[in-house]
């Protein structure tokens, strides 16, 4: 009996693996990237790239254990998520006070260590950043705020909830 059970799991097992889910990977560069509109200098581009573009564009770089069920489903469950909050390769389509408020979140994640995801990290040693490369990320972000704050063409102010 257990020994049918167990077969029945296995064969389970193999089937699951034959359904995935679709991978986030696109094979060219956003017209709303960030980087076509604000300055990306290389370190910063280095620090999202190995910390967050895996959940926040729309290109991740997989694992080989991204191969397998559930862990696929798992993955593709953090990106999409990831992306619904907060879109790299979409920054520019977003409004632009929108914009201002993502990158105020941004700043407010990575202060309070909340992002990278620690299950992340976990799996991805050289996404746990230094102090150093935290400031990099914080400063980078805020020069693009001063920027689209001087900026006469963008409205950043949040329109009012309706009643
Ligand atoms: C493993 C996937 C993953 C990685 C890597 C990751 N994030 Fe996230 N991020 C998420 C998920 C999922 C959410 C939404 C749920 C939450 O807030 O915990 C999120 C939320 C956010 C938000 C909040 C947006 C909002 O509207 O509240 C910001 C900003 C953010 N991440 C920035 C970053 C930055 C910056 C990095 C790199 C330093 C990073 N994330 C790395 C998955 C990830």
């Amino acid at each position: 009996m257990i020994k049918k059970i167990l077969l029945a799991l296995l064969a389970v097992l193999f089937i699951v693996q034959l359904i995935r889910p679709e991978e986030n990977v696109s094979d060219s560069v956003s017209v709303n990237d960030i980087s076509a509109k604000y300055e990306v200098p290389e370190d910063v581009h280095l620090i999202l790239q190995k910390a967050c573009t895996d959940c926040h564009s729309n290109n991740t770089v997989y694992p080989w254990y991204a191969n397998f069920q559930p862990m696929a489903w798992y993955l593709d469950d953090h990106i999409q998520d990831g992306k619904r909050h907060f879109n790299l390769s979409e920054f520019l389509a977003y409004e632009p006070w929108r914009a201002h408020h993502k990158l105020e979140e941004l700043e407010e994640e990575v202060e309070e260590n909340k992002m990278p995801l620690d299950e992340y990290v976990r799996m991805h040693e050289e996404a746990n950043l230094t102090s150093v490369e935290r400031i990099k990320l914080l400063n980078w972000s805020k020069g693009i705020r001063a920027e689209m704050a001087a900026d006469s063409t963008l409205d950043l102010t949040r329109p009012k909830r309706k009643k």
